[in-house]
């Protein structure tokens, strides 16, 4: 078995359906539903590809946690070559590093006096530890937390490339705070970021390809304005699972922040490559599934099973049943979800494996992954910052 560092040490003395979910060794049609389902080939076989298309491109991924909120996950990144991770929350960066993450970049914007001053007591943990900023006010906050605490932060400024979300607009703006940044007596100018995340899931290649050569523009002008100022850039990070192609390949970016590709959910799964095949057929397969089992069949045409909206979210659209022709997940309420089964070919207990339609929210509602090969459960990762929102 795959020992993870975070495994309980008393799990042994845990009863199987109390508060786990299986233990291994267990068959996979023993685990207590609904649980996370990782299928451990498919995911490997994600993370190598990854790796492996950054590395052709001669970046470096730097992968987005705040997906899995998995230490077990993130190390296994990190030993395929990624060099460090992503995470959007303070909280969630402190469990990263008490599991054993020691580059972390908090990929948005810390304003909260509190929040700051345990984001500047992340280096005491030997943590490398970047953050966003896009705001000439939040230098001082931030030099003056890590001045309070012996420590250095590393800073980025987060360029607006086109999300509408956090981020300078002007150039002007972001060479201003790079510069205090860099004159900061605790901190280090270390790049920018540029994410465009409204561009990640439009249906068309063509039609992310030209999103990301606006964002890939005005980052860019960005980075050569810097340069001009005497700023070098040591990241420009940016990119997720539907653009990362363009940013790789763009001369400018030198750091990828994928985080879906590793378990990709259905809504990415619809969108389509190069050759207009959907990329889960070309690119990345489903490697997480929200297990559930059939509870009721009292209708002859509708199967009821144990996974509803407390154990998903379905923002991005209802789940899809995996591998099961004919049966199709029609609707959901707290604790239940209705599949219609018009041929009858669901039985009581049988377990089905959906793709959830966003895995972020999805994942972050349960306990533990439970890791499966040949039918076999093989790990039980924890599911380490869940409800890590702060
Ligand atoms: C800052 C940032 N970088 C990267 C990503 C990429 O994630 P994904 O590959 O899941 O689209 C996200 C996702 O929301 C993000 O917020």
């Amino acid at each position: 078995m795959n020992k993870p560092e975070t495994f309980p040490a008393d799990l042994d003395r845990l009863e199987v359906g109390y508060d786990i979910p299986a233990k291994p060794g267990m068959a996979e049609d023993e685990i207590q539903t609904p649980a996370l389902v990782i299928d451990l080939d498919a995911l490997e076989r994600n993370l190598k590809k990854m790796q492996d298309i950054a590395d052709r491109m001669g970046v470096r991924l730097r992968v987005h946690g705040k997906m899995h909120k998995s230490v077990d996950v993130a190390k296994r990144q990190i030993e395929l070559g990624a060099c460090g991770i992503c995470c959007q929350k303070v909280s969630e960066a402190e469990a990263f590093a008490r599991g054993g993450i020691k580059d972390i970049l908090v990929s948005n914007q810390v304003r909260d006096p509190l929040k700051i001053d345990r984001l500047a007591q992340m280096p005491k943990m030997g943590v490398r530890t970047i953050v966003c900023c896009d705001d000439i006010d939040n230098v001082a906050e931030l030099d003056e937390a890590a001045k309070r605490h012996g420590t250095e932060l590393e800073v980025l400024v987060e360029v607006d490339c086109g999300a509408g979300r956090c981020g300078v607009t002007s150039v002007e703006d972001a060479v201003a705070i790079a510069k205090a940044i860099d004159a900061a007596g605790n901190l280090t100018f270390s790049g920018i970021q540029g994410y465009q995340g409204a561009m990640q899931h439009l249906e068309t290649w063509q039609a992310r390809k030209e999103a990301a050569e606006k964002a890939i523009a005005i980052v860019r002008e960005v980075v050569e304005a810097l340069k001009a100022e005497g700023l070098g850039c040591e990241i420009v990070g940016g990119g997720g699972t539907g653009s990362f192609e363009f940013e790789g390949t763009s001369g400018v970016y030198n750091e990828l922040q994928c985080g879906s590709y590793a378990f990709m959910d259905a809504d990415y799964g619809r969108i389509l490559d190069k050759d207009g095949k959907r990329i889960d057929e070309s690119q990345f397969e489903h490697a997480l599934f929200l297990l559930t089992s059939v509870m009721s069949h009292a209708k002859p045409d509708k199967a009821v099973v144990d996974a509803g909206l407390k154990a998903q979210s379905v923002d991005s659209g209802l789940p899809t049943v995996f591998g099961i022709e004919g049966v199709t997940y029609i609707k959901c309420s707290d604790e239940h979800g209705v599949i219609e089964d018009p041929e009858g070919k669901l039985a009581i207990n049988q377990r089905i494996k959906l793709v959830p339609g966003h895995i972020d929210p999805t994942c972050n509602v349960h306990d533990w992954y439970v890791g499966v090969r040949g039918g076999e459960v093989e790990a039980l990762w924890p599911v380490s910052a869940r409800g890590k929102a702060f």
